[in-house]
């Protein structure tokens, strides 16, 4: 009997993340609350191991046979470009063989196959499907399909309509953590502190309405007791009562003030988001008001000295060039984290995590 549900999401959290999971850890990366304390901890662990061991080419040969009999689906129907490459460069890092579909124009969905049956061919050549969609729902309803059928593989979710982007979360608390840590002089952090954001303030600016990055991010942050944010954008794209919901669940203090300038120098870190009017139906973004929320030079004078500034990327002219050079500027950093985080998290899926905690333990003092 199929009991696979139709629209996972209206299920309760808990039976969703269970139902994504197989001996208690991800099977499935669908949601950004499938990510507790623990888990973000230890991947960001893993991922400061896996870049540390990468360094030398004896370190990159071992990761690189850790996966070498598996072999990657990049399945990207909505464009991409750090998503995609920062999954490839992840893949190549411990050994994934990887093949892509970018354009379902030249697959055979143009002769009538559903994405359906696309996905369910693909999982009989590849061990992983990693996937982008426009549908908000579609990765985890296909996650479920998958369960049912005699060869299921785990599908990760890399950007799902403006719903979800749980890996960006990832690199994104990841590139926190490196932040707010005391790294040592080999450029690595030697000692995780458990909180690193009880007593911090950070800003989530612009478009919050649509950006999916955002709505994901805030689900990793209220695992983190302590933690103030502030959501600063127009008010027809603040986000959504669902979150704010969530992080009164969580008991984190949450505020949302009308711009930028008012708050900037008490944040700690401040998250800038372009205008999503891709989302637009009718032109609508073209009346709104966005130079508020910009992250302006001029308002370098009232920035903490350590004030972190991410952005997801792309943007437009909401995050001043002029600051690319500040070294508060961490979202060239942001990038490249991600190729870490995205390789950490595919060594756990695969569960050969214990084998880079080995190989970091015999040749890391730290
Ligand atoms: N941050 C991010 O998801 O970028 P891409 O859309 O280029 O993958």
């Amino acid at each position: 009997m199929d009991t696979t549900p139709e629209d996972p999401s209206q299920m309760p959290t808990e039976h969703r993340v269970a139902l994504l999971s197989r001996s208690d850890r991800p099977f499935h990366v669908i949601l950004a609350q499938q990510f507790d304390r623990e888990l973000i901890q230890t991947l960001c662990r893993l991922a400061e191991r896996v870049r540390a061991i990468a360094e030398t080419r004896q370190g990159a040969n071992f990761l690189r046979t850790l996966l070498s009999h598996k072999r990657a689906m990049l399945y990207f129907t909505q464009p991409s470009t750090r998503t995609f490459l920062s999954f490839a460069a992840a893949c190549q890092v411990i050994g994934l063989s990887n093949n892509e579909v970018r354009d379902s124009s030249t697959s055979s969905e143009v002769k009538g196959e559903s994405e359906e049956d696309t996905i369910h061919v693909l999982s009989q050549y590849f061990d992983v499907i990693i996937m982008r969609h426009p549908g908000e729902g579609f990765a985890e309803l296909m996650a479920h399909r998958l369960n049912q059928m005699r060869r299921s593989i785990p599908i990760i979710n890399g950007g799902s309509g403006k719903d979800q982007h749980p890996t960006q979360a990832l690199l994104d608390i990841y590139t926190l953590h490196r932040c707010f840590s005391r790294l040592g002089s080999d450029g690595m952090i030697h000692q995780f502190e458990d909180n690193p954001f009880a007593g911090k303030t950070i800003a989530f600016v612009g478009d919050l309405l649509r950006g999916r990055t955002v709505r994901s991010l805030v689900y990793l942050l209220c695992r983190y007791p302590g933690v103030r944010l502030l959501f600063v954008a127009p008010d027809e794209l603040q986000i959504q009562e669902d979150i704010l919901e969530y992080a009164q669940r969580y008991n984190i203090t949450h505020e949302c003030p009308s711009s930028l300038p008012s708050v900037i120098s008490e944040c700690d870190a401040v998250y800038m988001t372009r205008l999503q009017d891709e989302h637009d139906t009718a032109g609508e973004s073209k009346a709104i008001d966005y130079d508020r929320f910009r992250l302006d030079l001029d308002m370098k004078d009232k920035f903490k000295p350590h004030l972190a500034i991410l952005h997801p990327l792309p943007r437009r002219n909401e995050l001043d060039v002029r600051l690319d050079t500040d070294p508060r500027a961490k979202y060239w950093e942001q990038v490249r984290n991600g190729m870490w985080a995205r390789a950490a998290l595919l060594a756990y899926v695969f569960n050969v995590d214990a084998a880079i905690i080995d190989h970091h333990q015999s040749h890391y003092s730290y």
